[in-house]
């Protein structure tokens, strides 16, 4: 078996986090078992690129069961854990190509590794193996039934890819579904930010200004957990709707020029690009830390940083200190990369949980169905995203009540009124 991870003795180690996170992905154990019995995945090839991480393991691990040959990369350079990679490679027999803190030619030549078995499925997490093999390997395409995308920037890449005609097979845009973006990414990244900044830094969230720029799902979940830990918050938007349900929200809203002289820590989490820049950087106080929970490492100007900077030198694992014009400090975390996966460990596996079970149900979906499909992005079908709520509920004890037949009967109507 191929491979190409940091260290294989770490393995043991791994396969005890690896168990300790399936502890909390009750809904995922439940259709591992099915798949271990029925095989839905036979003859499948999966190529997935994710963050190595526990959670994933455990996903891995179903589809394996499931009847699939996987290979597994990393979606980002810095989101590996180490251990984690040896365990699935040793453990678990699961060819795995991912080392914390690679650089990019390795990250792409770990891609270019995973895709070697020639899938029939790819699974991604923003994209970058869509992009791949459309872009250098595209005699792999009339091979591939489908794919699935995890996260917010990969699915607009992929509908790009759709708006322009290119996109080579029908993606499941797991991001979509509610039982994924409502929970993964408000709740999981607003949690697991915060635990990454901490960890890297140690400050006292209480009485700071903390600056969140973005106010999608994930801007939503990291303020409102800034302000639980006693944050004073100020948000950022450029969309106007957003902008107001963050004023009702409670959260000061103002432009990033205005934020920038007063905030302490800044997080970006828009998608976007450039959200701070040179002008920012200038007006920022002694000791501000930046960092960024977005997919890409592109939200912080890093460039523009280390232009300015006179100085720069690592201060803790994961902290950069830059000192520009007047001595005045500036801390980045992580590279600018994923702070969450970066310095801590991710969305925690209660919330990957879910994420990873519309994951696992969406390639079962798609061998059923993906001769069927266009060359488009797809949502999740609604049953499975409303069957993954259901187990979710009943693996926490939770009943829900159930309409009445004359309920059901009042809503299917018209007639009834004042
Ligand atoms: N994305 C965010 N957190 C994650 C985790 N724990 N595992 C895999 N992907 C993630």
């Amino acid at each position: 078996m191929r491979y190409d991870v940091k260290d294989l003795r770490l393995a043991a180690a791994g396969k005890q986090r690896i168990e300790w996170a399936g502890n909390q992905m009750p809904v995922l154990a439940q259709i591992r078992r099915r798949f271990r019995k029925e095989k839905p995945l036979k003859g499948q090839r999966v190529s997935a690129c994710l963050h190595v991480t526990t959670e994933t393991a455990n996903l891995a691990v179903a589809l394996k069961e499931g009847g699939a040959q996987v290979a597994l990369c990393a979606s980002n350079p810095l989101s590996t854990q180490d251990d984690v990679a040896a365990a699935l490679v040793k453990q678990y027999g699961i060819p795995t190509f991912a080392i914390k803190g690679e650089d990019n030619k390795t990250y792409y030549k770990h891609l270019t590794q995973a895709l070697a078995q020639k899938p029939t499925m790819t699974m991604d997490d923003g994209a970058d193996l869509v992009t791949m093999v459309l872009k250098e390997r595209r005699e792999l395409i009339p091979g591939i039934m489908g794919g699935t995308e995890e996260t917010t920037t990969g699915v607009v890449r992929l509908k790009a890819m759709e708006q322009g005609d290119v996109l080579g097979y029908p993606i499941v845009a797991v991001n979509d579904a509610d039982t994924k973006h409502l929970f993964d990414n408000r709740y999981g990244t607003g949690q697991s930010t915060l635990d990454g900044i901490l960890r890297a830094t140690n400050i006292l969230l209480a009485g700071t200004r903390v600056v969140v720029s973005g106010y999608g799902w994930v801007g939503r979940g990291v303020a409102a957990r800034a302000r639980g830990a006693g944050a004073r918050v100020i948000v950022t938007e450029i969309d106007p709707t957003r902008a107001l349900e963050a004023v009702m929200d409670g959260f000061e809203v103002m432009t990033m020029s205005e934020a920038a002289r007063i905030g302490q820590v800044f997080i970006t989490v828009t998608g976007n690009k450039g959200i701070l820049r040179r002008e920012h950087f200038r007006s920022m106080a002694d000791g501000a830390i930046v960092c960024n929970s977005g997919h890409f490492n592109v939200e912080i100007d890093i460039p523009a940083l280390e232009a300015m900077a006179r100085s720069k030198r690592t201060v803790r694992p994961f902290v950069d200190e830059y000192v520009i014009r007047g001595g005045r400090r500036i801390y980045l975390l992580g590279e600018g990369r994923l702070i969450n996966l970066a310095s801590a460990e991710g969305h925690p596996a209660s919330v990957m949980d879910m994420s990873f079970a519309n994951q696992a149900l969406s390639s079962e979906f798609l061998v059923k169905k993906a001769r069927r499909l266009q060359r488009k992005v797809y949502r999740v079908p609604l049953e499975i995203d409303r069957e993954i709520a259901r187990l979710k509920l009943e693996s926490m004890g939770i009943q829900v009540d159930r309409l009445t037949p004359d309920q059901k009967r009042y809503l299917a109507s018209w007639e009834q009124g004042t």
